[in-house]
């Protein structure tokens, strides 16, 4: 009999765990895209991204890790989001940069439009670390 208590109580238990663990795999899907899907409602961040995505901007860059380029969040903490920096950073999209993170420079992108260039500075300015 007691036996067959302990059999009945570890079912219990066993279910009782993966049940748990479901629920947190729920709440860690739910609780990490929510910041994304606010940011993702918001035209600048989703023009931006798709100016990003065409271009050749992710060979050289990521959002949160250096890669041969500074990471767009990194970018993002060291300049003041002003229409002065935006106008900067765009400027330097489109000629090319270098010496500020690195010696290694950027290439530029004469066929960006300063309005594309500024679009995408505006998604940049969007994420924080
Ligand atoms: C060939 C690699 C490469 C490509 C392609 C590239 N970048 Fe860069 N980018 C770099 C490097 C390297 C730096 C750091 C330059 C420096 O140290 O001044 C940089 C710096 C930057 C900065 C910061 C500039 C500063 O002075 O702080 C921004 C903003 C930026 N890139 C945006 C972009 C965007 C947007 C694109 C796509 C249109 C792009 N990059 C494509 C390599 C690249």
């Amino acid at each position: 009999m007691k036996k067959y208590l302990l059999a009945i109580a570890l079912v219990v238990l066993i279910g009782a765990c993966s049940s748990n663990n479901s629920n947190e795999k729920k709440e860690a899907a739910s609780v990490s895209p929510a910041p994304v899907a606010d940011l993702s409602a918001n035209p600048d961040y989703q023009k931006g991204l798709a100016l990003i995505a065409k271009s050749d901007c992710l060979t050289c860059h990521k959002t949160d890790a250096k890669l041969i380029g500074p990471a767009y969040k990194d970018v993002s903490a060291k300049y003041e989001h002003t229409e002065a920096n935006i106008e900067l950073l765009a400027g330097k999209i489109l000629k090319g940069g270098g010496g500020v993170w690195s010696p290694v420079p950027m290439t530029p992108h004469p066929q960006l439009s300063l309005e594309d260039a500024k679009q995408m500075v505006k998604y940049i300015f969007l994420l924080n670390k």
